[in-house]
């Protein structure tokens, strides 16, 4: 860990970690409900769905790399069980539709996932905005807010 980081952070390093911490359940999920779309999805487009949803999976657990570099940097460690990674995830769960040709539907599960995350990227930025001056974590998280934007539109692109 470093003591530096962790200075820089100031006061509230520890809410920012269990923050990140949070954030890095979500993106385990997010990874294990694509992947799942991409293997179960069925139907005609099938192959351009299950392709999108298997490419933006990748792209979570990127995520979740990023953030766990940053946490262990922080001082921190990463949540362990999986049964914690359920726990304190903010978006528990991916609600992926009951028939395996409703393609629509997977496709309106990932844009309601995209909408959760960016949603609590949105909210650490504004604490880093405020209360907690970390530009590193600040740049990671923008970063990763870009891409959950960019996800949220290649899924509203495919439903058209
Ligand atoms: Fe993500
Ligand atoms: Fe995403």
């Amino acid at each position: 860990m470093g003591e530096m980081a962790r200075k820089m952070a100031g006061p509230k390093v520890d809410e920012l970690i269990e923050d990140l911490n949070r954030a890095y359940a979500d993106e385990w999920l997010a990874f294990f409900y694509y992947k799942t779309a991409a293997e179960i999805a069925e139907g005609l487009n099938r192959e351009i769905v299950a392709e999108k949803f298997s490419k933006i999976a990748d792209e979570e657990l990127h995520h979740a790399e990023e953030l766990a570099e940053r946490i262990g940097q922080l001082g921190g460690e990463v949540i362990k069980e999986f049964d914690d990674i359920k726990a304190r995830a903010n978006c528990k769960t991916v609600k992926l539709p009951e028939d395996p040709k409703d393609l629509e539907g997977f496709l309106r599960a990932g844009i309601e996932a995209e909408q959760c995350a960016i949603k609590v990227y949105v909210e650490i930025l504004e604490k880093l905005k405020s209360d907690i001056k970390d530009p590193i974590t600040f740049h990671v998280i923008r970063h990763i807010l870009q891409e959950e934007v960019e996800h949220e539109d290649d899924f509203e692109t495919l439903l058209g």
